[in-house]
């Protein structure tokens, strides 16, 4: 697999003579209920990212573990960046690319607090970088994807800490996940449509175990290695048809 951060300058040089594609997983650290560790954002995105780089060749860019997390700061160990930060990491690392002869980026986005900002980065290095072109995925955004873990879990499966990013854990990094910590407090907390925002006053009052969705421990490891296929399949195709 072609991993930044295993290659050598030299091999990227090589790799940039042969193609101008590259992947990049973004990630968060944050509270995940109290059965999921807080890098599941970041492993997640990365697990897909590396999945997706193995079936095509295309180099997979170091994951960015730190995402726009305001909303769960009231949940220790949660490390945010502020939106503006976050937009600004992303044009230096777009920037960056694109001075090597980098051309396209498939951003694997683990975390929904990162959309906003990625598609704000988005937006401002293409006023001035031409030809710079951005695809991004989320497995929980993506009818395809999505669809997986509902006909497997049922619906309410894709919200924060739920069945199914508790799926994808066991699947990906099963040592971070303690589902015997939920006996006690675990409960139904579906993800209710209001058009007030969610703010980190909102969160917690309304998901005082960190957890939006349905009780985790319906999550199966089958679940989510069928995710992980799918995702991978999603991004790989993505990636190969891109011309
Ligand atoms: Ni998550």
């Amino acid at each position: 697999m072609n991993l930044f951060s295993e290659m050598s300058w030299e091999q990227v040089k090589e790799y940039l003579a042969r193609d101008d594609r590259v992947i990049l997983p973004l990630g968060s650290t944050e509270q995940h209920g109290r059965h999921l560790g807080l890098g599941t954002d970041s492993i997640e995105a990365e697990a897909i990212a590396r999945g997706a780089g193995e079936a095509t060749g295309v180099i997979v860019a170091p994951t960015l573990n730190y995402g726009m997390a305001l909303t769960l700061m009231a949940f220790p160990g949660t490390l945010s960046l502020r939106p503006p930060t976050l937009i600004a990491v992303l044009e230096d690392i777009f920037r960056s690319l694109y001075r090597h002869g980098f051309r396209r980026v498939l951003v694997v986005n683990g975390h929904g607090g990162n959309t906003a900002s990625l598609a704000s980065a988005v937006q401002m290095v293409t006023q001035d970088l031409a030809g710079w072109r951005v695809k991004s995925f989320e497995w929980w955004t993506d009818a395809e994807s999505y669809r997986v873990v509902v006909e497997m879990l049922g619906a309410q499966t894709g919200s924060h800490a739920a069945p199914g990013e508790t799926a994808l854990m066991l699947a990906v990094c099963p040592r971070a996940v303690k589902l015997d910590r939920l006996t006690r407090s675990a409960r139904d907390a579906p993800d209710v449509p209001s058009r007030e925002m969610t703010t980190v006053q909102n969160f917690a009052q309304q998901y005082p175990d960190g957890i939006k969705g349905r009780d985790p421990r319906g999550a199966t490891r089958e679940a989510g290695e069928a995710l992980l296929r799918k995702s991978v399949e999603i991004c790989a195709r993505e990636i190969a048809e891109w011309s």
